[in-house]
């Protein structure tokens, strides 16, 4: 993250090499529709029916909006060039065992901004803010077995996966193989990927 309008409990706007994140807001409704209603994108997001209708996702971002205020979850859209191309979110957050806080880690982009690493500097900078604005100690995350897109960025976020279970995807309209992934916050903590690094070089939250 390059910087961030973050100091204060005012809404949020991080700033990344590429990328501008502002908070999702009702009035994103179309775009939000447009990007989900594709079949590549949708089908991995397990709790939406496909199409993703306009008045859908009013409804999501409205109560986004409001979770946002409880201070449970930050939807952030991501912009480049001043366009919507995509969300990452940290939401679900709240107290875990020993005074710990726990949150999930959620992202969606449109096609035509995949394989540029967008997401994966969009994560970083949500995973930071998390921390800093939260107080998150732990981050979990989900994908379906066979979503290798996301598996990969997670993994090069730093994340390890926990378990696999059988779920029900509305978007897919049947049951779906899931993985359970983690990351701790001494993981978010350290130097971010640069460009081009693999897993194995490790990385952690990239930017
Ligand atoms: C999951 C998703 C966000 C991943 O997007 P992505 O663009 O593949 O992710 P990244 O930002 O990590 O980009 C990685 C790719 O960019 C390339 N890249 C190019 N420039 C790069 C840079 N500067 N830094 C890092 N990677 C870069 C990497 O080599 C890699 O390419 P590869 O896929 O050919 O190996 C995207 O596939 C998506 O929206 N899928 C549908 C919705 C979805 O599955 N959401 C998650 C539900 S669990």
């Amino acid at each position: 993250m390059r910087s961030t309008k973050d100091n204060d409990d005012g809404p949020p706007i991080l700033q990344t090499e590429r990328l501008v994140l502002r908070l999702l807001e009702p009035a994103d409704a179309e775009r939000v529709s447009e990007i989900l209603s594709r079949p590549e994108v949708g089908r991995m997001i397990r709790a939406i029916c496909l199409p993703y209708p306009v008045p859908a996702a009013r409804g999501w971002l409205i109560a986004s909006g409001a979770e946002w205020e409880e201070g449970r979850a930050a939807r952030f859209a991501v912009l480049k060039d001043g366009v919507l191309i995509g969300c990452t979110d940290i939401s679900g957050i709240r107290p875990i065992q020993s005074g710990c806080t726990e949150g999930e880690l959620g992202f969606w982009f449109d096609p035509p901004a995949w394989g540029q690493g967008l997401a994966c500097e969009a994560a970083t900078a949500v995973l930071k803010f998390a921390v800093a604005r939260f107080g998150v100690h732990q981050v979990t995350a989900t994908c379906a077995a066979d979503n290798k897109n996301s598996a990969t960025l997670l993994h090069r976020l730093g994340f390890t996966k926990t378990d696999r279970r059988f779920v029900w995807s509305r978007s897919r309209r049947g049951p779906i193989a899931q993985i359970g992934f983690r990351l701790t916050t001494a993981s978010i903590a350290k130097p971010v990927a640069e460009p081009g690094l693999t897993p194995g070089n490790q990385l952690s939250p990239s930017q």
